[in-house]
């Protein structure tokens, strides 16, 4: 049976963000090295893409690489980042099929140069493509993004280009590397883990949490019609009663 028949169409949440973890507990299950599982976590990348961009998901978010995945093994770091290359490369002529536009978030200008080069000329290449926006987050914190935000709105504060008094959410929203994007509706997690790792802080403050045990290499498309019937499930009360709702 294929899930994606019970998937509503009409409700359909419109920002989903993914937390891809599980790529190194893959590999060892299978007796092969952390690079194999990273490896093979890019084809469900390419599944979740399709499923999204076939549902109607206008906005998909990737946890590709955190501010503190900066602290693992030289060897590994830089596996992901050739990875992150040579995927960019393949893949965009998928993004131009599909009509997606490719965006990046994160401090992106602590990235290698090739992958700074790649991601840029990618994310123009795409620029234009309307029906769905795929962020990438690479080098990215949301401490880091939350203190920039601080940073800059001081600076404007400071001269007198913003007033205390106006400081209010959407000028935040307005400073934030995801200044485009609508909130984050459905967060999904693999690998059991149940945390956040610095992700989203702000913009996932309202959305509903998916964990599942599937580690990243192993998720389809069929695991992602799950979260989202899930997530249909859910009633999102956002701080009201259920019979304010209805
Ligand atoms: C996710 O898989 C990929 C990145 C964080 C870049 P992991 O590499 O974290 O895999 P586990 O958590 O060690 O299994
Ligand atoms: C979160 O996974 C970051 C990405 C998926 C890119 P980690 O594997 O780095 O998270 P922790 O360290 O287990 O919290
Ligand atoms: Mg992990």
């Amino acid at each position: 049976m294929d899930l994606k028949e019970h998937i509503a169409l009409k409700q359909l949440p419109k920002h989903i963000a993914i937390i891809m973890d599980g790529n190194g507990r893959w590999a060892k299950q299978q007796g092969l090295i952390r690079a194999i599982g990273h490896e093979n976590g890019t084809k469900s990348v390419r599944q979740v893409v399709e499923a999204s961009a076939e549902l109607g998901i206008q906005n998909l978010t990737l946890y590709a690489f955190s501010t503190e995945n900066w602290n693992r093994p030289k060897l590994e770091v830089q596996t992901l980042m050739k990875l992150l290359v040579s995927s960019l490369k393949k893949e965009i002529k998928t993004l131009q099929d599909n009509n997606i536009k490719l965006t990046a978030i994160g401090n992106l200008g602590t990235l290698p140069k090739k992958v700074y080069k790649e991601l840029h000329e990618v994310i123009d290449n795409t620029k234009h493509n309307t029906h769905m926006t795929l962020t990438l987050a690479l080098s990215y914190g949301s401490r880091e993004e939350l203190l920039n935000t601080v940073k800059e709105i001081s600076i404007k504060v400071k001269n007198n280009i913003i007033s205390v008094e106006k400081i209010d959410e959407s000028i935040i929203n307005e400073h934030l590397y995801t200044r485009n994007l609508p909130d984050v509706d459905l967060l999904i997690r693999t690998s059991g883990e149940q945390r956040i790792s610095n992700f989203l802080l702000w913009q996932i403050a309202y959305a509903e949490l998916y964990f599942t045990q599937v580690l990243w290499p192993d998720f389809t498309k069929q695991h992602l019609y799950e979260a989202i019937i899930e997530y249909q499930k859910r009633e999102r009360r956002f701080g009201k009663t259920s019979e304010q709702l209805s």
